[in-house]
């Protein structure tokens, strides 16, 4: 029961906390709406590299067991294909050592890099025997080179791996053997040594990798500072004292020119540096310990790179996602003028790390050799000082973190999982310049986001994958007028356009959807990009704020149907009403009037019903939806009908009324079917927005259905869960989630009183249910009914339920400190926390949290 409590606070306090980031996307576009490109070929699954060429006009993608080269114009267009299939002896060696032999014993492409103007370098699992080979373009052959691939590719295939090649050597994070316990970070190369990070935890413990990329020092810079490369991963914290694994985001990096040291380090990194990575929202005290994927924008427009990663969370907050984004100066200074850390051995065994504050060795241990080192005689990584050295093996981690711009996430929703991300920059009319973020999501969906110190938004979301496939690599085309990304999943690559304008109808609807590609064409009458576009920027009309008044009187008001309906009298009329926006609420006005909807007369739901119609209903009808955009709203006409009734002979008042009055329920009857079969199809959040959006506008349409029966209607939601999403004020949601909490514990208790598990006092009690023949609440309205005896039942008098069993009002839940103040004193001593200034995590809650689990 202890357990349920500390859950429930948990919930409520997350409850709380999240309501806000129910970011809806204003547009979605379903695949029926958006004919986009696929690229998929029978029997072959696992579409996981993708990399462009040079020129950008093919596509490369690896697969399981085959290469494929696709127009990358239109990747349904392919190309060439070159197969890399295990060959029968690797394939039976490998199912006997245990592993599947239909899927893991099978090659798997990794590594899929470009290795000079003519050839790509791939290497693939190849039955848990990796190997490296290099695909000669011309012919689009395999030269069958068959290099060992240990250190460059996984053995396995659900191993995590990254790689990048920078001139001609190929960095790379992966395992480094069979079992994959061993991680790695190493350079291939040609003409340097091949280096590699040290097996010890504090170097590498349990990483995951998700990207690597290389950051170019600028020309000439005055520090003589190297290129690096930096590495992205989530791996089992060493810092942080937690009666569980705990895992941290990472950035490390290594420097180009490194050479490992001549005696200690030798064939190791001497640059090997690491830093966590902070993504947390302070605000609500949200924490994102796991790093998904990462993106670097490089752009000449920008004075430095910019990181940007997507979380999510193990902690307090599971279920939802952020974006953060990070300058690479603050990445720059924590390693090279942060503080390290160091680990100290307590008792026996037992070590912590803690900030070192000795003297640190000159030159600066991890840093490339620039200037000031050279200045001190020290060419290379293999002339430097053994106390540099040893400093760095013993030191890899830093003691500051990097923290993201702004000191919060950049987006965070909830209920999603992101999985990648690309970023695109575009010039937008105004002369500003934006990053729209394209992030995907393990159900097979593309969110495009912007966001900045005003709002965080998403533009539209577009279903690239309609089976749910999780999207596993997305690969943004930055040709500069037709930009393209490509998604891949385990069975297809899609190629979507980075933007739908074309498919905003009306002027009004080109400006609403605020989105930095799309303008209005005054002439051609149409949304077009931007960026196929050619000087036209001045007749272009672009608003970025939303203001669609500034649409000419011209322009195509978007009213989609405008229609003419002749009725009987007394007849029931539907009128439809359909828009795009996520975000518009709609009203109906009559001749110009606004029209106040209270039934039995009108109901609404998408569509407007109307009962009974009579000649004062004849008129002019029109739905207009309203968008709220930086507190000023825009409404339009996106329906028009012109109702006439047609005359016919009173008939005798009683009969009307008969009539009427069935017709009426019948009508109410068909409303609510329609409403529960919306709400099935939809998905948990969009119904219960929907379904409060009808009651935001008609308050008085709940004569009959409880919201009880509404989510009754919609299959595997917990009540609890689908509360949360509503818009119910704080203290309303208290009140039941305690109900529901009342409820569990009552149906426990009725149970193990049923069962006879209960002390012999509440047998009695037992009895005197079994001779009332009452049955198991069996659904949820039953149950409902059951929560009503059950607090009934409640009346007996404490003493009776047991010495052990506590009275259901003693819960402990009101007493239960929330996750703001939390204090863990029901904890041992060895899982204290420790409350130190500069740690970024306030893990009180969690322990909590996690600690209900433990129990
Ligand atoms: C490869 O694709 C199959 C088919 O969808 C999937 O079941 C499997 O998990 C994938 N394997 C890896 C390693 O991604
Ligand atoms: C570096 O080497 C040069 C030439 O070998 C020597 O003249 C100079 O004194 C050395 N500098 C230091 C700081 O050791």
């Amino acid at each position: 029961m202890e357990m349920a409590v500390y859950f429930l606070s948990a919930l409520v306090c997350f409850a709380l906390k999240t309501e806000a980031f129910a970011l809806e996307p204003r547009l979605t576009w379903q695949e029926t709406e958006i004919s986009l490109t696929h690229f998929q070929v029978q029997d072959v699954y696992n579409y996981s590299s993708l990399l462009l060429s040079e020129d950008k006009d093919t596509l490369y993608i690896g697969a399981r067991e085959v290469i494929f080269a696709v127009n990358s114009q239109n990747i349904s267009e392919k190309k060439h294909e070159a197969y890399w299939k295990v060959t029968e002896v690797k394939n039976e060696e490998c199912s006997r050592k245990g592993k599947s032999k239909q899927t893991e014993c099978l090659n798997y492409i990794r590594v899929l890099q470009p290795f000079n103007g003519s050839a790509l370098f791939v290497c693939g699992t190849n039955a848990f025997q990796p190997v490296c080979d290099v695909l000669e373009l011309n012919r689009f052959k395999l030269l069958g080179k068959n290099e060992d691939g240990r250190g460059r590719c996984p053995f396995d295939p659900a191993q995590s791996y990254t790689s990048v090649m920078v001139d001609g050597d190929l960095y790379s994070g992966t395992s480094f053997t069979f079992l994959g316990s061993e991680p790695i970070i190493c350079r291939h190369s040609q003409h340097l040594s091949h280096l590699r990070t040290e097996y010890a935890v504090p170097w590498l413990n349990e990483p995951r990798f998700v990207h690597a990329d290389v950051i170019r020092a600028p020309e000439n810079n005055p520090e003589g500072d190297d290129d690096k490369i930096y590495f992205f991963f989530t791996e089992v914290s060493v810092e942080y004292e937690f009666f569980n694994k705990l895992l941290i985001p990472r950035i490390a990096r290594v420097c180009k020119s490194d050479q490992g040291g001549l005696r200690t380090l030798q064939k190791k990194w001497t640059t090997f540096l690491k830093a966590r990575m902070i993504c947390h929202s302070p605000e609500n005290n949200l924490i994102f310990n796991v790093v998904n994927d990462v993106f670097i924008l490089k752009s000449p427009m920008l004075k430095e790179p910019i990181i940007y990663g997507v979380f999510t969370s193990h902690l307090n907050n599971v279920g939802m996602s952020a974006v953060c984004s990070y300058s690479l100066s603050s990445v720059e200074d924590v390693f090279t003028k942060g503080k390290y850390m160091q680990s100290a051995t307590v008792e026996q065994a037992h070590t912590k790390w803690v900030q070192f504050n000795g003297e640190i060795p000159k030159p600066r241990p991890g840093a490339c050799i620039n200037n000031e080192a050279k200045a001190m005689n020290y060419t290379s990584s293999l002339n430097l000082p053994d106390k540099t050295l040893q400093f760095v093996k013993d030191h890899p981690l830093m003691d500051d973190s990097v923290a993201p711009i702004g000191k919060k996430p950049k987006l965070v929703h909830q209920n999603v999982t992101y999985t990648q991300i690309v970023v695109d920059q575009v010039e937008a009319l105004d002369g500003s310049t934006y990053d729209v973020m394209f992030i995907s999501t393990d159900k097979g969906m593309l969110h495009k986001a912007i966001s900045n110190d005003l709002e965080m938004r998403i533009i539209e979301e577009i279903v690239l994958f309609p089976d749910h496939q999780s999207v596993q690599t997305l690969l943004l085309s930055d040709k500069t007028s037709k930009r393209f990304i490509y998604a891949g999943s385990n069975t297809e690559v899609v190629q979507t356009p980075v933007a739908f304008c074309e498919k905003l109808t009306s002027c009004a609807e080109c400006i609403l959807t605020r989105d930095p590609y799309c303008a209005w064409h005054p002439v051609k009458n149409s949304c077009v990009n931007i960026l196929e576009e050619s000087n036209t920027d001045r007749i272009l009309i672009q608003d970025l704020n939303g203001d669609a008044s500034r649409c000419p009187d011209s322009a195509d008001k978007g009213i989609r149907e405008s229609m003419r309906y002749k009725v009987k009298a007394g007849s029931t009329v539907e009128l439809k009403c359909s828009y795009k926006s996520n975000l518009a609420s709609v009203f109906w006005t009559f001749n110009k009037k606004a029209l106040t909807i209270n039934p039995p007369k009108y109901l609404l739901y998408n569509t407007l019903i109307i009962l009974n119609v009579t000649e004062w209903d004849a008129g002019t009808y029109q739905c207009w939806s309203q968008e709220v955009i930086m507190d000023k709203a825009f409404s339009q006409v996106v329906m028009k009908y012109d109702l006439e009734i047609k005359r016919t002979p009173l008939p005798l008042t009683s009969t009307t009324q008969a009539t009427t009055r069935r017709e009426e329920i019948m009508e109410t009857t068909r409303f609510y079917t329609i409403a529960k079969e919306k709400t099935t199809k939809m998905s948990t959040t969009q119904a219960v927005t929907q379904f409060i959006g009808i009651t935001h506008f008609n308050n008085k349409i709940t004569p009959t259905v409880s919201e009880m029966e509404i989510f009754s209607s919609m299959p595997d939601v917990g009540v609890g869960k689908a509360l949360y999403l509503t818009n119910t004020n704080d203290c309303s949601l208290l009140i039941i989630l305690v109900i529901v909490f009342f409820f569990l514990f009552f149906l426990l208790l009725t149970y193990n009183c049923y069962k006879g598990f209960l002390p012999a006092t509440c047998l009695k009690y037992r009895d005197a249910m079994m001779h009332s023949k009452k049955k198991t609440p069996l659904n949820l309205k039953d149950c409902e009914q059951g929560v009503k005896e059950t607090l009934v039942e409640k009346v007996c008098p404490e003493n009776q339920c047991g010495g052990t069993q506590k009275a259901p009002h003693d819960t402990g839940y009101e007493t239960e400190p929330d996750c703001g103040n939390g204090s863990i004193t029901h904890k041992d001593d060895e899982t204290t926390v420790e409350t130190e200034k500069d740690q970024p995590f306030d893990v009180k809650c969690e322990i909590k949290y996690a600690d209900s689990d433990g129990d």
